[in-house]
């Protein structure tokens, strides 16, 4: 938990690389030692997090880069350093690209190694940080299948008992507002849960159009988010976020789900197979219900939040009169927008760099991995059409192709519930 930065004076510096950087005073010896990071995957977010890193640690350095594509890791390095300067120290040696460009940062002496691949393959690159004894911050979702998922809390157990951290990329956990009004949520303020409600809403993203030079694979990594085996469809890769708050308010994950779902605006092959938008109802144990809302169509209003309903009042990141994150009802509660709200996005590092330094290391692998778990059980029952448990989604099996190559690769058929078997 960062509850206690707001008593660390947060300093404001330079921007880098799109994030907002702040540096949080030292908090530890001037002559603590240097701290070796490395990032796998260099694009838009392993770029950004190697800064919110940089911020939230004044010991480190960016030492060891890895990235399938050497355009992506060049792009990637010659920004960081344009911003960071000396603090990105990275030899021509330490620059590794390929599909193993993970196996071989990881035999380097980096402490710490940030995970930024598209989520397909979280699975494997934790599971070897972990045998190579790396504190580890991973992006969300951490997997698109059950088998994955498996593979993930075991590869989190393992780093527990080896005293390695582990924290995740749902920075929502880290925001000094949402903890003010979870907190208040785990302290009875609305009385018992019985329905929340979840929502990200916007229009469409980025797509690289194909290059005749390019192969079924290098196509289908340059435009990884309309690929299930990549991304885990929207669902899993952005919508993640808001389902893990209502499931970090609740404490538990649901038992099973029903949803519909499909393809209606963005249905150029151009866009691989994943669907625009999906409707879940999630039930869990005590038979309270989760709504969760996900489209991603051009045109359609942009709606990013979470509802939280008691029996004894409501707490909401709805926008009422730009107050972002509130408690309404007998317990009533305001997030004032005059307060310090340090970017969550450093904050997450700064939480794992404390837990190391403290000796007690972080580990949120089992959380992040029940949340990604959550959204592809609502992904399985659209694309079925049918009520899925918990135990069927994760029995799910490996979606990743046992060949990492640049060679053909088919493009699923876009699910047809009805007839989509989950197996
Ligand atoms: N927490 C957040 O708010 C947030 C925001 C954006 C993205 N993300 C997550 O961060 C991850 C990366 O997203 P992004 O926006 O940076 O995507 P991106 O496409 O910008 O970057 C992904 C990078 O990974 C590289 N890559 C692909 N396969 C690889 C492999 N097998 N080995 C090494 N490198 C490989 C790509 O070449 C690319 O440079 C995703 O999991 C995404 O969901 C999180």
């Amino acid at each position: 938990m960062a509850d206690n930065v707001t008593r660390r004076d947060v300093l404001k510096t330079a921007a880098a690389t799109g994030a907002a950087l702040a540096v949080p005073r030292m908090v530890f010896a001037e002559s603590a030692p240097v701290m070796k990071i490395g990032v796998i995957g260099c694009g838009g977010r392993g770029s950004g997090a190697v800064a919110d890193h940089l911020a939230a640690n004044p010991t480190a350095v960016l030492h060891a880069m890895a990235d399938v594509f050497p355009d992506r890791l060049a792009g990637s390095h010659d920004n960081l350093k344009k911003a960071l300067k000396d603090r990105i120290k990275v030899a021509d040696d330490m620059k590794f690209t390929g599909f193993d460009a993970y196996k071989k940062l990881l035999k380097t002496d980096v402490d710490l190694v940030i995970l930024a691949t598209p989520p397909g393959f979280r699975p494997w690159h934790l599971e070897a940080a972990v045998d190579a004894g790396k504190h580890i911050f991973m992006e969300k979702p951490v997997a698109v299948d059950g088998y994955g998922i498996q593979k993930v809390i075991e590869a989190s157990e393992k780093a527990k008992a080896k005293g390695l951290g582990i924290v995740a990329g749902t920075q929502r956990r880290h925001d000094l507002a949402y903890n003010e009004v979870i907190k208040r949520v785990h302290d009875g303020q609305i009385g018992d849960i019985v329905e929340m409600s979840c929502y990200w809403n916007q229009g469409g993203l980025w797509m690289n159009p194909r290059q005749p030079n390019w192969s079924d694979m290098e196509w289908q990594l340059r435009n990884w988010l309309y690929f299930t085996w990549l991304s885990g469809d929207h669902i899993v890769e952005q919508h993640i976020h808001n389902i893990d708050v209502c499931l970090w308010a609740k404490g538990s994950h649901p038992v099973k789900a029903t949803a519909l779902g499909g393809r209606q605006t963005r249905v150029d092959p151009a866009y691989g197979h994943i669907y625009d938008h999906f409707a879940v109802e999630y039930t869990f144990a005590d038979g309270s219900r989760m709504h969760s809302y996900c489209r991603q169509q051009d045109g359609t209003p942009s709606n990013v939040s979470e509802r939280i309903n008691g029996t004894k009042g409501v707490a909401t990141s709805e926008d009422f009169g730009n107050v972002p994150i509130q408690i309404m009802g007998s317990n009533p509660f305001k997030w004032e927008s005059s307060r310090k709200r340090p970017n969550p996005y450093m904050l997450e590092h700064l939480d794992l760099y404390n837990s190391i330094v403290a000796g007690k290391p972080l580990n949120e692998g089992r959380q992040v991995a029940e949340s990604t778990m959550t959204a592809i059980l609502g992904r399985l029952a659209a694309y079925s059409g049918q009520e899925i448990t918990w135990e069927q989604a994760m029995a799910t099996k490996r979606t990743m192709p046992e060949d990492w190559s640049f060679g053909h690769l088919p493009v699923p058929a876009v699910a047809l519930p009805g007839s989509y078997k989950v197996e």
